[in-house]
């Protein structure tokens, strides 16, 4: 199993995790309790994803015990309020089969309906009723945290899109200073071709791993929690094998200097899921 980072409340997230967009649901079950098996413990899903279900499924499935695992989920825009976000926990913790959560976000900010503020409102009654462990939020600006903080509340986790191509050094920076945990998720970098870069293939040469363990290696050393998907059993297996091996700190900027300095997909409007 991974090592663990400590969220402000005091709940202990797993460094690396399985994310499951755009499995289905029967995709989901095998997957998730492949993962078990090989020592995942966190897991993330959505409602928009269509696909908690077959997490909760899978995780019953591997025969684990609830309290062993760390279930993350998110919902959408149309809960932003604090009796919708009830409703919205009351509807995933149905799916995915659990009476409690540990760790809720906010999918997106979505500005323009502007209740984001009452979305997180609405995650801090749940954590003080037990009924999630943590909350947080996903797709967030610093500009968007900062309306979130002027009111008093403090997201544990920031689940952004980052990658060696996108680095998102003002994020990571803006969490660090109020002890918000930095997720990233398309880690390997989906829709590029990262894993084949020369910078990458070097590393792995250097190492005997994969480019893949390089670079979720690579997040984890710059202290994010990684959520990479797959639905391969033994890229699984290989995702969660890190933790012999440790990039230097050259390495580690070397990896950081591949930034594009272009915006991530998440400036783009048309993105979705
Ligand atoms: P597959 O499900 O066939 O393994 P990300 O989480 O960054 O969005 O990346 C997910 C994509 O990367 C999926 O297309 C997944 O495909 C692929 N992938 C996951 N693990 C690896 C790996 N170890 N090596 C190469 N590709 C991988």
């Amino acid at each position: 199993a991974a090592p663990t980072i400590e969220l402000l409340s005091g709940a202990s997230i797993p460094v690396l995790g399985l994310g499951t967009w755009p499995l289905d649901d029967e995709e989901a079950t095998t997957a998730v309790e492949h993962a078990v098996s090989v020592g995942y413990r966190l897991f993330d899903t959505a409602e928009n994803y269509g696909n908690e279900a077959g997490v909760g499924e899978g995780i019953r499935r591997s025969g684990i015990e609830r309290d062993q695992v760390f279930i993350t989920t998110k919902f959408n825009k149309q809960w932003h309020g604090v009796d919708g976000v009830r409703k919205a926990f009351e509807q995933s913790a149905a799916r995915l089969g659990v009476d409690y959560i540990d760790l809720l976000l906010v999918h997106w900010p979505n500005p323009e309906q502007d209740r984001y503020v009452d979305a997180v409102k609405g995650l801090a009654g749940l954590r003080e009723e037990g009924l999630i462990r943590a909350f947080g939020v996903s797709n967030f600006k610093p500009a968007h945290l900062e309306r979130v903080l002027d009111a008093g509340l403090v997201p544990e986790v920031n689940q952004i899109q980052l990658d060696p191509r996108h680095t998102r050094p003002d994020s990571r920076h803006f969490h660090s200073k109020h002890g918000i945990v930095t997720e990233s998720w398309s880690p390997l970098g989906k829709g590029s071709d990262l894993l084949q870069s020369t910078a990458v293939d070097q590393l792995a040469d250097k190492y005997g791993m994969t480019p893949a363990q390089i670079v979720l290696r690579w997040h984890i050393q710059l202290g994010l929690v990684a959520i990479p998907k797959s639905a391969n059993p033994l890229r699984i297996k290989q995702n969660i094998n890190l933790f012999g091996f440790e990039l230097t700190q050259d390495e580690v900027e070397f990896l950081s200097a591949l930034d594009t300095g272009e915006g991530d997909i998440t400036d783009s409007d048309s993105f979705g899921h």
